[in-house]
């Protein structure tokens, strides 16, 4: 079985209020992989559910997260888009892997441990299993590359260290190739904009804490008007933005969103208030932002259309873990 050299895999969760994070993290680095990698893009519907989820509102968010990915320049035709749920050899590999993965591997996630707070036992199985699902969407695939948020490192160590134990269980050496994470650009964790001490996250109670793909211009504008800064104008370095957090989450925003490092932007606006950067990066994120929410907006009045893409990619996911799982199934013993 060839092992490709360069095969991506990620994906995103459809929970709702996708945000800025999701996009500078993740989405805008998937875009810019598919020139040079083989990319498969999922909507992980599967990982949603660890956490209840009206079934109305995950169809459409299914759906929103798809929009978000062509409106943001991933094109359909080359690369793969797909939801979870509709290849069955997600599920069937994470089993498998839940039978190679050690809890005490899990016991250590710090993402299970924020998400299910303090009462662990009224936490669905799937969330502290979650990171092993995730090994098998990547792994199905046999995928090389993983581009990701900084919130995910973890969580692809489990992957490769899921992989390595399966090959060495198994005595099939570079079975499963050792995926890499790719955390890339000057955004990897983009922080609140009420508190830079926090993640950005679909889940915050409030609304300012984030941009959304969903907002208008007004909404883009008024948040990182009100977001939370202190007194001092810009430093001249990036190490003096040290200690300032909410200085620094809008500096990387800027510099992610024009593609440039945290220093190019501070040598144009080292000494500027911020009564100045705030306009200039609300000016900045309106014109990058505008056209893709606008765009999904369109995508979204089409969901039959969107229904397609998916079931397309569906099939073309299918034809590649397919194969992989019979194998899998092979090595395991199974007949
Ligand atoms: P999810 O849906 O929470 O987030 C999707 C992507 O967005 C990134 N991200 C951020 N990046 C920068 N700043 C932030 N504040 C921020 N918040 C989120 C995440 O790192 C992620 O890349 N477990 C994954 C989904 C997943 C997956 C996979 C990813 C399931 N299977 C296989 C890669 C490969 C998650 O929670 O995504």
């Amino acid at each position: 079985m060839d092992q490709p050299q360069n095969r991506v895999f990620s994906g995103v969760q459809p929970t709702g209020n996708l945000h800025l994070g999701n996009y500078l993290g993740a989405i805008r680095n998937f875009v810019g992989l598919q020139h040079t990698h083989e990319c498969i893009y999922c909507v992980v519907d599967m990982h949603a559910i660890t956490v209840w989820q009206d079934p109305k509102e995950l169809a459409a968010n299914t759906r929103e997260v798809a929009a978000a990915y062509i409106a943001a320049g991933i094109d359909p035709s080359t690369n793969i888009i797909f939801n979870q749920s509709k290849v069955s050899a997600h599920a069937e590999l994470a089993w498998i892997l839940n039978c190679v993965v050690r809890i005490g591997w899990l016991n250590r996630m710090t993402q299970f441990k924020d998400k299910a707070g303090k009462d662990r036992e009224k936490a669905s199985v799937g969330l502290y299993t979650y990171p092993v699902l995730m090994a098998a969407d990547i792994l199905a695939y046999r995928a090389t590359h993983v581009p990701v948020g900084e919130d995910q490192k973890q969580h692809l160590e489990l992957a490769r260290d899921t992989a390595q134990k399966f090959n060495n269980d198994f005595g099939s050496p570079d079975f499963f190739p050792l995926p890499e994470p790719l955390i890339m650009g000057a955004a990897t964790r983009v922080m609140s904009l009420r508190d830079g001490t926090k993640k950005m996250s679909k889940s915050d109670p409030s609304d300012l804490s984030r941009i959304t793909m969903r907002d208008s211009a007004d909404d883009i504008a008024k948040k990182i008007r009100k977001a939370q800064t202190d007194p001092e104008p810009l430093p001249e370095s990036v190490e003096g933005l040290e200690g300032r957090p909410g200085a620094d989450n809008l500096v990387g925003i800027y510099a992610a969103l024009s593609d440039k490092t945290k220093a190019d932007v501070l040598a144009e606006f080292a000494g500027a208030q911020f009564s100045v950067f705030k306009p200039a990066l609300a000016d900045l994120a309106v014109e990058k932002l505008s056209p893709i929410t606008n765009e999904m907006k369109r995508l979204m009045e089409d969901p039959a259309y969107i229904d397609g893409i998916l079931e397309k990619g569906a099939v073309r996911a299918r034809a590649i873990a397919d194969p992989i799982l019979a194998r899998v199934r092979e090595i395991a013993g199974f007949i």
